[in-house]
């Protein structure tokens, strides 16, 4: 039970809010109070191309909702287009509480046939975007005391996946980003974290299974989102998987490991099963306490 989480008198950036995720993200949001940027590009899902429809209608319909909410066709990739967008909540909205990084892109090839070209291009919106979008609205978040920063990683990043060598990089890299921010926000009270989603877009409609449409709707992602986007959500520089309605915590842990004064080659080969032991696994949290508990375990007698 407990009262319902508002949005009221925050401002929302949502990247990539023309359909898919961000559209289902700046929806929900705008329905809970708050004031939204739709910003979407408008191309292809490989990123070819622009139009202004998509975000116009979703800016669109929140007005019908009785929201407020304004179109932004600005690239995220870009520096320029970063900053544009943070200037256009600033001018719209006198502030900016929320960074939903959200736009996306794919180029899949298999490892063997990608080119610099499909590596470049994903990475510079997955985590370029990323980067440039909270590095143009952060000094105004530390300036407020208050901020809070949803980036969207991915299953593929997380765990691999055949034909996604530059998607699964950029999304882990995010992971990285993310506790970094994380880390870094902590003092202004700013907080980031990352979503892993699986949901029916035209991402993943040629992926999925049929009968997963109406189950793996956006709508079942968005709720994790606003949490984590909103004054109370508790966590920073953490990453959840989310999809169908359940939400897990994923996090990255070391295992207890194996040590010896006289490490070598074969000693190694003879020791694998202890190296590749996971429990009890040690899960820091930043890069102070791994050192500190992996410490521990390399000075181990
Ligand atoms: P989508 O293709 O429907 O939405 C992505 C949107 O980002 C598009 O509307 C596109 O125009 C926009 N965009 C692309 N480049 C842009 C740029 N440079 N500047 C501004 N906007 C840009 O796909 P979906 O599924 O909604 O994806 C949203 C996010 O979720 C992406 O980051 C994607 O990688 C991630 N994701 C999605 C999963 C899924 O199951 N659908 C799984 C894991 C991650």
């Amino acid at each position: 039970a407990g009262s319902e989480l508002r949005f009221d008198g925050k401002v929302a950036v949502v990247t990539g809010a023309g359909q898919g995720l961000g559209r289902s993200h700046a929806l929900l949001l705008a329905r809970r109070g708050a004031k939204v940027v739709v910003n979407d590009r408008g191309g292809a899902l490989d990123g070819t191309g622009a139009s202004a429809g998509p975000a116009a209608d979703v800016a669109e319909l929140i007005g019908k909702e009785g929201g407020e909410a304004v179109a932004s066709t600005d690239d995220v990739a870009t520096p320029e287009g970063a900053q544009a967008l943070v200037a256009a909540a600033l001018d719209a909205f006198g502030r900016i509480d929320i960074v939903v990084n959200n736009a996306g892109i794919l180029r899949d090839k298999s490892f063997g046939k990608m080119s610099v070209e499909e590596f470049d291009a994903v990475l510079a919106v997955h985590v370029r975007g990323s980067f440039l979008v909270s590095r143009a609205a952060f000094p105004h978040m530390k300036e407020q005391a208050y901020g809070r920063i949803v980036n969207t990683s991915s299953p593929a990043g997380l765990f691999g996946n055949f034909g996604q060598a530059n998607y699964s990089t950029a999304k882990m890299g995010l992971v990285g980003f993310t506790k970094t921010l994380g880390i870094e926000g902590a003092r202004a009270n700013i907080k980031a974290n990352a979503i892993a989603p699986v949901a029916w877009t035209r991402m993943t409609e040629a992926l999925l299974p049929a009968e997963f449409e109406s189950r793996f709707t956006p709508e079942r992602i968005s709720p994790l989102v606003a949490y984590l986007a909103h004054e109370s959500c508790p966590v920073s520089g953490e990453v959840f998987s989310v999809g169908a309605g359940r939400v897990a915590r994923v996090f990255v842990a070391e295992g207890p490991g194996w040590r010896t004064d006289d490490l070598t080659v074969e000693a190694i080969r003879d020791n694998w099963d202890a190296v590749m032991t996971e429990q009890p696994y040690l899960q820091p949290t930043a890069l102070g306490e791994q050192a500190t508990a992996s410490l521990q375990a390399m000075l181990r007698p």
